[in-house]
Order: C-alpha cells, then sequence, then structure tokens
C-alpha cells in the first residue's frame, strides 16, 4: 500500500498500536460478532465478485471502538482490492480529495473515517465520485470559468461515522449498503479476548476472560486494552498467566467497575442523580458538570450507559433511571415519578 501524505496517516506508529493491528482479524470468518453485518456483506461481496464490479458504496455508523476500521480492512481483503485510509477532518480542501480520488486505481476501497466531518465544498466533490464515477473540476474563475469532467477508476467508498445524524441526506442517501454496528455481548467479546490472549501467547483463564469481557462496555477496543493492562498485573505480579484474581485485582486497580463504568460514567450518572435531583438534564449542562465534550458524551459513553438501561435520553433531557440509582448506591428520588408519587 502507498503511503500519502493524507492517506492512511494511521499506519505508522509504535509497538502498541502494532499490536492492536495484529489482533485485527482479516476475514469475514475470523471476525466475531455483528452476525447481521457479516452476513449481509458476505453476500454482497460474493455477488459484486462474480458480477465482476466494485462493491456498491458502505456506510458504517455506530459507537467508536467497534470495529469499523477492522470491517473495512476485511471488506477490502474479501475483495482482494487495496485499500486506503483517510479521514473526514483529514480532507481540508477539495483539492485535497480530488487528489486522493484521481491517484484511486480500479476496485481500489477509500476508507473515509468520521465521514460526518468532511466540509460542504469537499462533500459535493465527492457526490458525483460516488454516483459515476466522474469528478467536476472547475477551470479559471468568474465568467470564463469552466467545468471539466475526468473519468475516475471504479471504486468503492467505505464511510464511517459515529454519528449516522450529522450526515446530510444527499450523502446518506449515495451508498447502497447501510449498516450499524451494534454494542458487543459479553459472551462474543469473552471470544474475542480469547482470540487476542492466543495471539498475544498469554494464558487466560475462562473466568477471567468473562470478567474482562464484562467491563469492557460491549467494545472490542476496550476489551484488548484491558487485557494487555491485565496481562502486565500478571507479568509483574505472577507469573504470566491470567486468572480470575488477577484480573480482578487489575480491573479494581483500573478503577473500572463491575460493569466496565469509569470515573467519568460514575460523574456523569451523579452529575444527574445529585445536582438535578432526577430531573431532566440537557447535554450542555451535563458536559459542563462532567468536564467533557458533548460530542464525547453523546458518541462514547452514553450509548453503553442507555444499552445497560442506566439512563434515557427523552426530548426534555437526560435522566438516570433506577438502575443507575441502585448501582451508585443512591435512594430513589420520590418526586420523579419513579415512586408514582406526584410532587406539590
Ligand atoms: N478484535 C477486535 N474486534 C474483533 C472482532 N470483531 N472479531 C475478532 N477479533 C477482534
Amino acid at each position: 500500500m502507498e503511503e500519502e501524505r493524507i492517506v492512511s496517516p494511521q499506519m505508522e506508529g509504535h509497538a502498541e498500536e502494532k499490536l492492536e493491528n495484529s489482533l485485527r482479524p482479516q476475514t469475514l470468518d475470523e471476525y466475531i460478532g455483528q452476525d447481521k453485518v457479516k452476513q449481509n456483506m458476505k453476500i454482497y461481496i460474493e455477488a459484486a465478485k462474480k458480477r465482476g464490479e466494485p462493491l456498491d458504496h458502505v456506510l458504517l455508523y455506530g459507537p467508536p471502538g467497534l470495529g469499523k476500521t477492522t470491517l473495512s480492512n476485511i471488506i477490502s481483503n474479501e475483495m482482494h482490492s487495496n485499500i486506503k485510509i483517510t479521514s473526514g477532518p483529514a480532507i481540508e480542501k477539495p483539492g485535497d480529495l480530488a487528489s486522493i480520488l484521481t491517484n484511486l486505481s480500479e476496485f481500489d476501497v477509500l476508507f473515509i473515517d468520521e465521514i460526518h466531518r468532511l466540509s460542504k465544498s469537499v462533500e459535493e466533490i465527492l457526490y458525483p465520485a460516488l454516483e459515476d464515477y466522474t469528478l467536476d473540476i472547475i477551470i479559471g474563475k468568474g465568467p470564463s470559468a469552466r467545468s471539466i469532467r475526468l473519468d475516475l477508476p471504479k471504486f468503492t467508498l467505505i464511510g464511517a461515522t459515529t454519528k449516522a445524524g450529522a450526515l446530510t441526506t444527499p450523502l446518506r442517501d449515495r451508498f447502497g449498503i447501510v449498516h450499524r454496528l451494534e454494542l458487543y455481548s459479553v459472551e462474543d467479546l469473552t471470544t474475542i479476548i480469547k482470540r487476542s490472549s492466543d495471539i498475544l501467547k498469554v494464558n487466560i483463564e475462562e473466568a477471567a476472560a468473562v470478567e474482562i469481557a464484562r467491563r469492557s462496555r460491549g467494545t472490542p477496543r476496550i476489551a484488548n486494552r484491558l487485557l494487555k493492562r491485565v496481562r502486565d498485573y500478571a507479568i509483574v505480579l505472577e507469573n504470566g498467566d491470567i486468572n480470575l484474581k488477577i484480573a480482578k485485582h487489575a480491573l479494581n486497580k483500573l478503577e473500572i467497575d463491575e460493569l466496565g463504568l469509569d470515573d467519568i460514567d460514575r460523574k456523569l450518572l451523579e452529575t444527574m442523580i445529585v445536582q438535578y435531583g432526577g430531573r431532566a438534564v440537557g447535554i450542555e449542562a451535563l458536559a459542563v458538570g462532567v468536564g467533557e465534550e458533548i460530542d464525547t458524551i453523546e458518541d462514547v459513553y452514553e450509548p453503553y450507559l442507555i444499552q445497560i438501561g442506566f439512563m434515557s435520553r427523552t426530548l426534555r433531557g437526560r435522566k438516570a433511571l433506577p438502575p443507575a440509582y441502585k448501582h451508585l448506591g443512591y435512594p430513589l428520588p420520590e418526586e420523579n415519578g419513579f415512586s408514582g408519587q406526584v410532587s406539590i
């Protein structure tokens, strides 16, 4: 694969990143979980190969760390094509995108991470490129400006975003394949942790793998990160094998509780429970309360807390739900409707 300034910056990197890459599955059969996406992609890939055409453009969305980049690499592998990797914020000007597109080869996969962050002027270059593999270039300025049309190689765009809602309709409509990646089950995460342990040549007890999985917030990236930190504790404090006791000890040291909640999660819930007494809270107020960006709260923290039934999003704002009160040891407020009483 070619190295360019805008394309593929993340292919460089230090040992930890290389290790991260070695844990990534290379084929759909190796990829654990996301069964619906996997089954559908298998059909689309096989059909495209039989037709001798590139795969239709793919949009993958969902919380971070669920394998959007991994899946894109797998798709290009399965299509026997090359992948070029870039991101929305890295493509600053229309010319940047024009240069990426004209440098593609037939059947290449172009992966654009955080595609919702493309600027309007860049996005407009993309429309004809996606629709009929053409590039419209304006030459000159004012009344003498002319537009020329260049043919591009037939390629597949894979766009990834944590915010499908932030995509403009014309862009969203140009993807023939749209899939949402879901948070992983503890069972799937356990399988991923055991697979990663094999690759890292670490012995791990089943119960320890389940314990790490339970605390990984439905996210393989977190599961692999926790596995590596637990391994550090096992190497220093014991013989390097991971048993349940050392896993629990390490995870407690990392201040990750039984459900995978960290400091920020607890602060978020406590802001809703203590500061706002169970009333609906706006996202802006929550962001100030915990000292995090709104986007980070929406993309990273909320999906898991909503999934485990600890909070809800309503039109009037966010609310902590009874299981969150119980987990953090707070009594339910009487006036917020949980007890069925009405405050006067
Ligand atoms: N490593 C990270 N994500 C994975 C997945 N979905 N399947 C297998 N290994 C993984």
